[in-house]
Formats: structure tokens, C-alpha cells, sequence
């Protein structure tokens, strides 16, 4: 079904865990991007809801709640209001944002749960399983670390080692350890509920088949478990916190259900299917919900973090799938991840932007405004607090506001603040209203197809043709030498005050609306729920300001920010991860070699001329090297660490005689040199050398 078909659009965001406060990057992944469609969808008059909750279940809240010395009932009662509240400052425009620990969402996982026990859907399996004999539980996912059997790791946790990304099970883990006790585990045999993935491979498969538009990021995971075949994953944990296995179910399979829990990455995203319920009795048509998740004519879209990309696009579409009475997402764009000042985000470190904190120092619309211009819409991206002033001062004040700005006061000083008539407009005028009209589709089409950055691209250029568009008419002489074009330029000028004021809506609410108060433009639809009917994003095309309309009092809408806010902002960020701490071990030594060893590699110079990914591989890169003497395929184990397109012209140390090796069937002929720091960072080994020196 073509974009144009449907007749509802449904958003969801990941429901946050309430486990602690939002920051930057949880905005970055799954939130602001959804804001900005939904708005943009609200405008252009289409029907949509957007529902979004916390994830108040799962062992990842038992466990900071048991830190804590807390319930974790206690937990989520003091984090969900935060993120609430900071969600609601930020400006995110949810039709209804609920929480896991809701009576309707119990009883909507359990109806989920039962309809494919009826359907005869799960597996049972019973084996051994970590039990800590001094908490007397289960310990399920992070509730044991130990040594990852990939990379050696030793804080890697039941469900995934940090480390590598690999994902774990529980007894994969060498030298396992309670996190609760510190004990370790016995093995005791437990009875658990399995989702059997494979038996969905082949259906999933087709299904995604169906989606090629889908971004690159997505599919290439997607893709890459669908290669390594989908495995059973079990639905239920032995933990005192979540949805509770219904009990007549469990029995008529032969369980006992008690102490039993369903996994929560099975309930959270029924969450979603739960929140929209609570927004349908909310709105007062309880039966509502079921237009958005069982006719054709929606389309779902998850908004995610890339973490979340197999639950979203494999195991949830198998669920639904497999109950049958639900439509299966139209699109999944989930983004990569956002770094803070160059290094990786993280929240032990305090190396993170919370927004709540960051939220008392700024204006909601310039954090949304720079944000949406760093997204990690195709790989991941950096927020650094320069950046983020830069775009704040050169664009955000210098440009749009300071259009806005010189408008406004021309219009005040020279045309009585009233919208003066365009007559006999020149060549200019008539141009520059003519690219006006392209906007609106522009914009929109970037928003509609998740290109967030190039939208807010888009808007900014709006501006800068208003800008342009007024220097170049110079109305400060035309006001004496030809009064007439001087008022034509006040005119075309505030048509696209106006105009902007409609399609800076998704990413500068806030703004938005002050722009048009001073404007005195009404009669505009509003980008939240249940917003009023009115002029809306197409009609922004046009000219939205009547000949003689009045206008309200000019204000500056954007202030410069000082770089002492900057610097504050920079020191509240903790330790980054690529710091060197004192305390990380360096790799030690290997065994003394002598100078007849060394002297048998033959090290060279060269430069890469060509990169790019091998498909199916995570880790490598096909490369060739220009030795000067001849040209090398190199394979290189580093395509999580480097993109392509930034190896290529660069010089490397190359290991010039060893013997060729076939990796994914193609041949490497040598090997590329790499600095490894403390924290795995790679590094090229360039010099000025050319290309085929030795190196001794
Ligand atoms: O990764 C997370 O933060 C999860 N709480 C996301 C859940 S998304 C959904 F399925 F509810
Ligand atoms: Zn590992």
C-alpha cells in the first residue's frame, strides 16, 4: 500500500525504562524523531496517535531498585513522573503516555500471552538454570555477570556482553556470578515458556521482503539474524517482578505458573497496544484502539534506538503474527546511537546530557533544533556542546531569528505594522515567492521519509532565502528611491515570516507559536493531539497574511549563547569512556623475540584506494592497498570502527609477507596495522613514507 493510501498512522516510541532519567541520547534514538513526524503529520491534517509509556517491569529496574535498597514499585513511582515531566517540557507531543505497571496493561499481555497458548504457539522447555542460593532466585539476564566466551570480558552480563555486542545466555557465561549476592550460582531446573522464532523465519522473511525502503541500518540487521537463523527465545523469567503468567494457562500445559513471570521484552511492546487502549477510554470511544492496530488502513510506525531493532522487526512482528488480529509495522526507522563529545554515552560515567538539568539552561526549541540537525539517522553522530552553540548562534539567531528580526522592525519603522499591498513585484519578488511554494513539499517530503536532518535543512533554507531575499532588495534604499518596492519587500518578507512560522512547527514549537503571536496570524492548526482544524502545511505555500493585516509587537526570538554557558555545560559531563583511566590495564607484554624473528615481516607503506563492506560480515572490510610495487586485497577486521568512505586516500602499515588467508571467500593478501588502545579504540599507522617503503 502506497504512503498516500492509508487512512490513520500510528506512532510509537521505545518505551523508556524507569530506571532513571532521560538524557540526550534516548532523545536522539527513539523520541525526537517521532516528535518531529508526528507533528509535521498533525499539520498536514492527517489522522494520527502517538502513544509512548514507561517500561516499568523487567530486571533492569529490579536491579537499580535492589541497589537501592528499594521495590521496585517505589523505583518506577519516582522515575516515571520525571520522565514524564521532562518528555512534556522537551515538547513531546504524545497522544497518551502510560506505564507498564497499569491494570489494562496486565490484562492486555495476559490476553496476548493466552491467545497464543491457545493457539498452541509456544514451546516448553526445561532445563538447568543459575539459581543464587542466597537470594533464592532465578537469575535471569543481568541478574549474573561473568567472563564473555567471545572476548573475554569480565563484567559481561546473562543477556549480552557490552564488550563485543554478542548476545548471551545466562550459563553461556564463564565463571558466573550473582550481581545480587556476589554468590555463585547452583544449577536448579526450571520449566519455561519459548517463543519459537524459527518457526516464524520463513514468514518474517517475506515480510521484510516487502519492505526494501526500509533504512539501510535497519535491513542490514535484519538481514544479518535473519542469516544466522532465529532461535527459540524464552517468554517467561523466575523473577518476583513483571506480568504474571496467567495460572489457568500454564496449568492446562502442565506448569505451575507460580512465581512466574512473562519476559518483559514480550509485554513491552504490547505496552503500546495497552497505551492506545488507555487513550481510546481517555478520549471517551473506548473501542477506538482497535481502528489503529487491526485495520490494513493504519500504518504503524516503531520509533527506536538501534538496540532495539530485533525485538521491533522479528520477535513483536512474530507475536503479531501469531495472535492474527493485528496489522504488522509499516516502517521501523530505528537510529544509531549518539555520542557525547566524541566518546560514547554513558550513564555510570556521567558521561551523558540529562535533559531535565539541560532543560533549566535552554529554551526547549534550541535543544530540538540542534539535536534534530545531528540526528545518527545513518550511522552514529556526535552532540558536542560547541556544535550545539554554533547552531544555536549562526543559524538559529543569526539567520532565522535576525530575518525575522529586520521584518519585523521595517515593518513597524515603514509600513505602519500592517501588511503593505505587493504591486508591480519585480523579478525578485516574483521568484522568490515562487520558491516560497516548493517549501512545504520539500520539508515534508524529508519528515515523511524520516530524513529529519535534511527537514530542518529545509526549514533553515526558508530562512536563508528570506535573508538573502532582503539584502538583496535592500528595502534601507528603496524606502527613499522607490517606496513601492520597499513595501513589496516588507510584503514577500512577512509572507515568509508566515509561512515559516507553519513549517517551523515540528522542530521549533515553542517558537512557532511566539512567531505567529507576533505576526497575529491565527487560525493556525495546532501540531498536538486533538488539535484544532485550520490553516494547515500545504497552505503555507501560499501567502497566509492579508493585504492591511495587522501586526503584533516584534520581540527577539533568539538570544546568543555566551561561551561561559558553554564551558558550564562541558563540565558537568563526568569521565568518557575513551579516556585512558589510570586504572585500565595495558595489554601486557609478549614473550622476547630476537632480531632474526623480527627481521622475517616485511612491513611496507601504502594507501587505501578502495574500501567498502562485505555483505553478511559485521567486523569486515574489503580494501585494497597500493603497495607502489603492486596492488593488495586486504581484508581488516575493522568495520565497526571505521566507515569506508573515510579509509579511502588514507596510509597505512601494512604486513607485507604473510601468507594469503580466505576470509568470507575472498583472499586477504596481507595485513593492515592498527594502534588498539585501553578501550579497543583502533588507529591507522600513517607516515609520510611512500607508498612500498620499508618499514624497520
Ligand atoms: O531498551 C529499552 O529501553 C526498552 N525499555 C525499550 C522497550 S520498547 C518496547 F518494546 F516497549
Ligand atoms: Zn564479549
Amino acid at each position: 500500500m502506497s504512503k498516500q493510501d492509508y487512512k490513520r498512522i500510528l506512532v510509537t516510541s521505545a518505551l523508556p525504562y524507569a530506571n532513571g532519567p532521560i538524557h540526550l541520547g534516548h532523545l536522539a534514538g527513539a523520541y525526537l524523531p517521532a516528535d518531529l513526524f508526528c507533528r509535521y503529520q498533525r499539520m498536514k491534517g492527517t489522522d494520527v496517535v502517538y502513544v509512548c509509556g514507561s517500561d516499568e517491569l523487567g530486571v533492569a529496574i529490579m536491579v537499580r531498585a535492589r541497589n537501592e535498597g528499594i521495590e521496585p514499585q517505589a523505583l518506577v513511582d519516582r522515575f516515571h513522573p520525571v520522565i514524564e515531566a521532562a518528555f512534556k517540557d522537551f515538547g513531546m507531543s504524545f497522544d497518551h503516555y502510560g506505564r507498564t505497571t497499569s491494570t489494562v496493561h496486565a490484562e492486555t499481555s495476559q490476553e496476548f500471552f493466552r491467545t497464543l497458548a491457545e493457539k498452541d504457539v509456544f514451546k516448553l522447555k526445561t532445563e538447568k538454570q543459575l539459581f543464587d542460593p542466597e537470594a533464592g532466585i532465578f537469575l535471569a539476564d543481568r541478574f549474573v555477570i561473568g567472563t564473555c566466551p567471545t572476548c573475554g570480558n569480565e563484567n559481561a552480563y546473562g543477556d549480552q556482553c557490552e564488550n563485543c555486542g554478542s548476545t548471551l545466555s545466562p550459563m553461556e557465561l564463564l565463571n558466573p556470578r550473582s550481581t545480587l549476592t556476589d554468590a555463585t550460582p547452583e544449577l536448579r531446573e526450571t520449566t519455561h515458556f519459548y517463543l519459537p522464532l524459527g518457526d516464524f523465519q520463513d514468514r518474517l522473511e517475506k515480510w521484510i521482503g516487502t519492505h526494501p525502503e526500509w533504512k539501510p541500518n535497519v535491513l542490514g540487521q535484519v538481514k544479518s539474524w535473519l542469516t544466522e537463523g532465529l532461535r527459540d527465545r524464552a517468554i517467561t523469567r523466575d523473577v518476583p517482578w513483571g506480568v504474571s503468567v496467567p495460572e489457568d494457562v500454564a496449568a492446562n500445559m502442565g506448569v505451575d505458573a507460580s512465581g512466574k513471570v512473562i519476559y518483559v521484552w514480550f509485554d513491552a511492546p504490547i505496552g503500546y497496544i495497552s497505551d492506545t487502549k488507555e487513550w481510546a477510554v481517555k478520549k471517551g470511544d473506548p473501542e477506538a484502539w482497535k481502528r489503529y492496530w487491526q485495520d490494513e488502513g493504519t500504518r504503524l510506525i516503531h520509533f527506536i534506538g538501534k538496540d532495539n531493532i530485533v525485538f521491533h522487526c522479528l520477535m513483536f512482528p512474530a507475536m503479531l503474527m501469531a495472535h492474527g488480529d493485528y496489522i504488522l509495522p509499516e516502517n521501523v526507522p530505528a537510529n544509531e546511537f549518539l555520542n557525547i563529545e566524541g566518546a560514547k554515552l554513558s550513564t555510570s560515567r556521567n558521561w551523558a546530557i540529562w535533559l531535565h538539568e539541560v532543560l533549566e539552561v535552554f529554551e526547549p526549541d534550541l535543544l530540538r533544533y540542534a539535536l534534530a540537525s545531528m540526528l545518527p539517522e545513518t550511522k552514529d553522530a556526535d552532540f558536542n556542546w560547541t556544535e550545539f552553540q554554533s547552531r544555536v548562534n549562526s543559524e538559529l539567531a543569526d539567520v532565522l531569528g535576525n530575518f525575522i528580526n529586520r521584518t519585523m522592525t521595517f515593518a513597524h519603522r515603514f509600513a505602519n505594522g500592517k501588511l503593505p499591498e505587493l504591486k508591480n513585484p519585480d523579478e525578485l519578488d516574483k521568484s522568490v515567492l515562487a520558491q516560497m511554494k516548493t517549501f512545504p513539499e520539500r520539508i515534508g517530503t524529508a519528515y515523511d521519509h524520516h530524513r529529519n536532518r535534511d527537514a530542518v535543512f529545509e526549514t533553515m533554507a526558508l530562512a536563508r532565502l528570506g535573508n538573502k531575499y532582503f539584502n538583496d532588495a535592500e528595502p534601507w534604499h528603496t524606502r527613499k528611491s522607490d517606496p513601492q518596492a520597499c513595501a513589496n519587500t516588507i510584503h514577500v518578507s512577512l509572507q515568509i515570516c508566515a509561512s515559516l512560522s507553519v513549517l517551523m512547527e515540528p522542530v521549533l514549537p515553542f517558537t512557532a507559536v511566539k512567531l505567529r503571536n507576533m505576526l497575529k496570524l491565527t487560525g493556525v492548526r495546532s501540531s498536538m493531539p486533538e488539535g484544532n482544524d485550520g490553516v494547515g502545511w500545504d497552505d503555507a505555500a501560499g501567502s497566509l497574511l492579508e493585504v492591511g493585516h495587522k501586526l503584533g509587537e516584534a520581540a527577539i526570538l533568539f538570544g546568543k549563547i555566551e561561551d561561559e554557558i558553554i564551558e558550564e555545560q562541558k563540565s558537568k559531563l563526568g569521565a568518557p569512556e575513551t579516556a585512558q583511566s589510570e586504572d585500565a590495564p595495558f595489554e601486557s607484554l609478549k614473550e622476547t623475540i630476537t632480531y632474526d624473528d623480527f627481521s622475517k615481516l616485511d612491513f611496507r607503506m601504502g594507501t587505501i584506494t578502495a574500501a567498502e563492506r562485505i555483505p553478511k560480515s559485521k567486523k569486515l572490510l574489503r580494501t585494497e592497498v597500493d603497495l607502489g610495487f603492486e596492488k593488495r586485497q586486504i581484508l581488516a577486521g575493522i568495520a565497526q570502527h571505521f566507515e569506508p568512505e573515510d579509509l579511502i586516500g588514507r596510509r597505512v602499515a601494512v604486513v607485507a609477507n604473510l601468507a594469503p588467508r580466505k576470509m568470507m571467500g575472498l583472499e586477504s593478501q596481507g595485513m593492515i596495522l592498527m594502534a588498539e588502545d585501553r578501550e579497543g579504540k583502533l588507529f591507522l599507522m600513517e607516515s609520510d613514507g611512500e607508498n612500498g617503503s620499508v618499514i624497520r
